[in-house]
Parts: C-alpha cells; structure tokens; sequence
C-alpha cells in the first residue's frame, strides 16, 4: 500500500540522483557540500563547541552524518540520519557478537550504560527501561495499569497511533473508556489547554495520556502543568515523548509526570529498534510488565524485579542496537543539550517567521518556543500536500512530509541540529515560488 507521506519512490530517487549531480546545486552550496563528502568521522571528543559556536562549527557538526549530499532531509520527525560514530558503534558491537556469541546478551555492560540513559533524561537508573520503540513505552503503562470497568483516558484527538493504540485495547479487553478532547490549532496558551484538560476530567477519569510534542502539528504541550493538575486530581498522566527525546533537554523529576515514552531513532538519531521508557519509582509497583517475563528468582522463588528491568526482559534482543542508543546520547552530550535545543530552535524560528511572511501559506505550528519546538506544520493555499511535498522535492531538493491527520491537509518539516540555515531558506524558496504561482504545483 502506497505511504501517502511519501513521494513516489520513482520520483524520490530521481530527485535524489539529480541532487547529486553538481549542476543540480544552488551555487553557492558545491563547495561546502563537497567539503562534507570528505570530512572523516571525528573522535567524540573533537565535536566539543568552542565558547561562541558559528556556522563553521555546525558544518563540522553536519559532517558526521552520512545524509545524501545535496538533499535537505527534514523530517527526522520520522526517522533521524544516524551520526557515523552511532552507526560504527552498532556495526561493531554487532560484529563483535557476530564473532564470539558468548555474551551476546552484554547484560552488565548495558546495565551499566544506563547511568548514561538516565542522566540523559533526568531520572534515576532504576527507573529507565531500553524499549525497542515508543509503541512499546506507551503499551507498558497502558497496558500495565490495572484498568477496571468505567475507567477512563482523556486524551486529545492529534495523539498518535503509538499512544492510543494501547487505550484501545484497554478498551476492547477492560472496559475501558476514552474521553477525546479538542484543542485549538493552534491554541491561545497554556492556561487555555489544561483548561481543556481540566474541563473534561469525570467522576470516572483516571488518567490523561499526553504527547509531549504532538506528531501533527508539532504543538508542545504544557507537560509540568498537565503534572500539577494530575497531581490535584489524583490522575496518572502519560507522556508520549517520541519527539522530544534528542531535541530539547529533558528532566523527569520536574515534568511532574507518572511516565515518559520516547524514540531513538528520530530526533535522539539512534537509528531503529531504540527507545526508553521511565515509570517514576513511587508508580512502578502499580504497573505490570506488559509480557510474561521480568522476574528472577529469589531465595528459590521467581518474583518481580523491583526495578525498571521488570519491564525489558522481551526475549534476546537486538542488542547492538541499544548500544547505538547509548553512544547516541554521549554524542549529544558532547555537543550540549542546550546548545542543541537552541539551534533547533533557531532553525525553527527561521522557518516559522520566514513561512509568516508568505502570503497564502497557513501556519498550523504556533511561534515562540512555549507552544513548540522543532517541529513545523503549514499549508500552501489549498493545494493538495502531496503535491507542494513533491515539487519541493523535485525543485528545491528538500524532503518534508505530508500530513493528512483530523482531515489537515498540509505538510510538516522537522529541522534539526544536521540541517543548515541555507536549507531553511532553499524549503522557503521553494514555498514562496509555489505560493506566487500555485497552478504550477497543480
Ligand atoms: C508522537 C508519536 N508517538 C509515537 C510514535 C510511534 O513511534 P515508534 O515508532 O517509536 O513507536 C510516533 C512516530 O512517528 C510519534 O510521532
């Protein structure tokens, strides 16, 4: 079945073919696209920032990442290019399994790593599980609550399929039931969406489930105050954090939440089959493992672990992957949190500012970094997305991404810290030529 946030793979790898070719680049972007192609992986340690990072320092940045040269990739709200010191560090530790299977589980060794992972996301390492993705997050809370008849989840109509799926099933196999709430897009602030929230909480209501930033219009919900009203009216909150994870510092003691699921494979960069799960520790006791496995045996007896590993006994793993996942972190911490965020953020401002001045583009995202980050979604008067996602693939060498979801017809660009600022500028060419002359993209 065809993908519809995807342009045909005739076109894509014709585009892709062009783009390398060097009269198919802007003039002014051969030299330094060249120079890329032949920058060698650097130790960790040489990507440290100086004092006053510049555009020399994210070129140095860029040139970690095997991306096609020529091609603006944004939508690592997707799936992320993998920096070549992650890649290398999974193709080893599968080699190294591949040559002696002895420790293929590498148990210690990841356990040991998860001091890293919980740092990453300011948690305790008792209370952080490896997950192959955030589906799996979601399903371990989800589904691990003891969910009794009536019970039911307030949740916002542009959640994802990877959060809600787990509601369903409570659904259909407990009687669960879910309540949808509609918040404006975009909306007026944060006050006006946990009053939202707020004013949809029953008698019955014993939980909200929560996209940290939604998928669809990249809005970034007021996650810590969610967390205050949860904590005043004695409901769970569960956070989605596919997006987050990688592109704005996290901290789980202040988001107030119960659990956070995120990715590693979009903007963490970890490539697929990673991703993390938190359950705070005063919740854990409440939540099973979500398959039946995660006991060890105690004085003769099987029992459950009493920490977040109760969760991560699925069977043999792919382990080099959550080595990837790891390493993914130790390069983003080589680079900084913050600094990250902040170039997110500026090459999102630029889009966003830039798109606001585009007569007859709608800006579904809202400005400002209160109500979002690094995610951007628009439309181009009312012409069909598939169409502006091709013709800025075809002209402009820029991959964005349809969205089609709550019957949004527009398209969503993600911009992230190996994306440039003359790539901004090429996606806002190319949507200015498509806005001036819209028959041209019919
Ligand atoms: C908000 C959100 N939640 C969940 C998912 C599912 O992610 P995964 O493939 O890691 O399960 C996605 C994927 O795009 C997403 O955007």
């Amino acid at each position: 079945m065809n993908n519809p946030s995807l342009p045909s793979r005739r076109r894509f790898l014709g585009a892709a073919a062009t783009a390398l070719g060097a009269s198919a680049f802007p003039a002014g972007l051969r030299p330094a696209l060249a120079g890329q192609r032949s920058a060698p992986p650097l130790p960790l340690a040489d990507l440290a920032p100086p004092a006053d990072p510049g555009e020399d320092y994210w070129w140095k940045v860029r040139s970690q990442f095997n991306i096609v040269d020529g091609m603006a990739f944004m939508n690592n709200g997707t799936l992320g290019p993998t920096p070549r010191v992650v890649a290398d560090e999974e193709a080893r530790i599968y080699a190294e399994i591949q040559a002696d299977p002895t420790n293929g589980y590498r148990r210690d060794e990841l356990h040991e790593r998860r001091k890293i992972v919980a740092d990453f996301i300011g948690a305790e390492p008792d209370e952080v599980t490896y997950t192959r993705s955030t589906t799996e997050g979601m399903n371990i809370f989800g589904l691990g609550l003891d969910w009794r008849e009536g019970d039911e989840v307030l949740m916002c109509t542009h959640e994802h399929n990877g959060g809600i799926e787990p509601y369903i099933h409570a659904r259909e196999r407990h009687g669960v039931q879910i309540r949808w709430v509609d918040v404006p897009v975009p909306p007026e602030s944060v006050d006006q969406i946990v009053s939202i929230y707020e004013d949809a909480i029953g008698p019955r209501t014993r939980a909200i489930m929560v996209s940290h930033l939604t998928y669809v219009t990249g809005l970034r919900m007021p996650i810590r105050a969610l967390g205050e009203l949860c904590a005043r009216r004695d409901l769970y909150l569960t956070v989605d954090g596919a997006h987050p994870l990688g592109m704005i510092p996290l901290d789980m003691g202040d988001l107030q939440c119960h659990h956070y699921a995120g990715a590693g494979q979009k903007w963490l960069m970890a490539g697929t089959g990673t991703g993390v799960s938190w359950i705070r520790r005063d919740t854990m006791g409440e939540v099973w493992p979500l398959i039946g496995a995660g006991t060890y045996r105690v004085d003769g007896e099987r029992r459950f672990r009493e920490d977040s590993r109760k969760y991560e006994n699925t069977g043999q793993r792919h382990v080099p992957s959550q080595f990837a996942l790891v390493k993914s972190m130790e390069f983003q911490n080589v680079i900084g949190r913050e600094l990250i965020a902040s170039r997110v953020r500026s090459l999102s401002d630029r889009l966003r500012e830039g798109l606001s001045e585009i007569p007859g583009v709608k800006l579904w995202t809202s400005m400002g970094d209160e109500l979002a980050a690094g995610l951007t979604l628009f439309s181009v008067r009312d012409l069909p997305m598939e169409n502006i996602q091709q013709a800025i693939l075809d002209e402009d060498r820029v991959f964005i991404r349809t969205m089609s979801t709550g019957n949004l017809n527009a398209v969503r660009a993600s911009t992230h810290i190996y994306n440039m600022p003359h790539e901004v500028d090429a996606l806002l060419a190319g949507v200015r030529r498509i806005a001036a002359n819209p028959a041209a993209a019919m």
